[in-house]
């Protein structure tokens, strides 16, 4: 049974729709966590509600980010961690955390990268005219929202899309979207090294 340790910062859709689908579909894999970087995260409740342990590592409780992410590390490790999910988690990430959890960390991001990294993407899709957006499940590396995709979804963006709109539209996708990668990843059929760019999932 591997352990896999989701992340998150809110609301936890996406860390829900992981719990759903690892309960569902029977994965040979259990939710060992969910850990959150501030208390009031929504996503909290429902992770306990199903029984999952909770933990929070409050990042501005902390000078610097290298001792947030020293107490994080030290948390997250507690629960033997084959894969670390982040879901929705807030925080850059430094180079040496990235490192630790090198071939078992992966993310979700509301676009179609490489376009878009960072925040406000649904915004930025609308105004540059694109005809579609959606979202990317990639490995985390040490440059923020850059790492090796694997896999990604598109939607639509439709004539009256409005911000709000087309994030809806985008987050549904992406519930069904990391899922399905994370299950890949289980059945080992995408391969997390970053080894040369011939052995890369992508
Ligand atoms: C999602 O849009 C995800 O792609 C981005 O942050 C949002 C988190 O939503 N990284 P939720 O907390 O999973 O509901």
């Amino acid at each position: 049974m591997k352990n896999i340790v989701i992340l998150i910062s809110g609301r936890g859709s996406n860390m829900q729709s992981i719990v759903a689908a690892a309960k569902t579909q029977k994965w040979p894999a259990q939710i060992a966590a969910v850990i959150s970087n501030r208390a009031d995260a929504e996503g909290l409740i429902f992770a306990a509600e199903q029984g999952i342990p909770t933990s929070v590592v409050v990042s501005k409780n902390y000078l610097s980010r290298e001792k947030f992410e020293a107490a994080l590390q030290e948390k997250i490790d507690q629960f033997s961690p084959d894969l670390i999910v982040l879901a929705g988690f807030m925080r850059i990430l430094t180079a040496r955390f990235v490192q630790h959890y090198a071939s078992r960390i992966v993310n979700i991001h509301p676009s179609l990268l490489p376009r878009f990294p960072g925040l406000h993407t649904h915004r930025q899709a609308l105004e540059s005219g694109e005809s579609e957006h959606g979202a990317t499940v990639h490995i985390v590396t040490a440059e923020l929202d850059h790492g090796p995709i694997l896999g990604q979804v598109r939607v639509p963006i439709l004539p009256n899309d409005t911000e709000a709109s087309l994030a809806n539209r985008v987050l549904n996708q992406e519930h069904v979207l990391y899922p399905h990668v994370i299950r890949q990843i289980l059945q080992g059929e995408l391969n997390l090294s970053l080894g040369a760019p011939s052995e890369r999932a992508s």
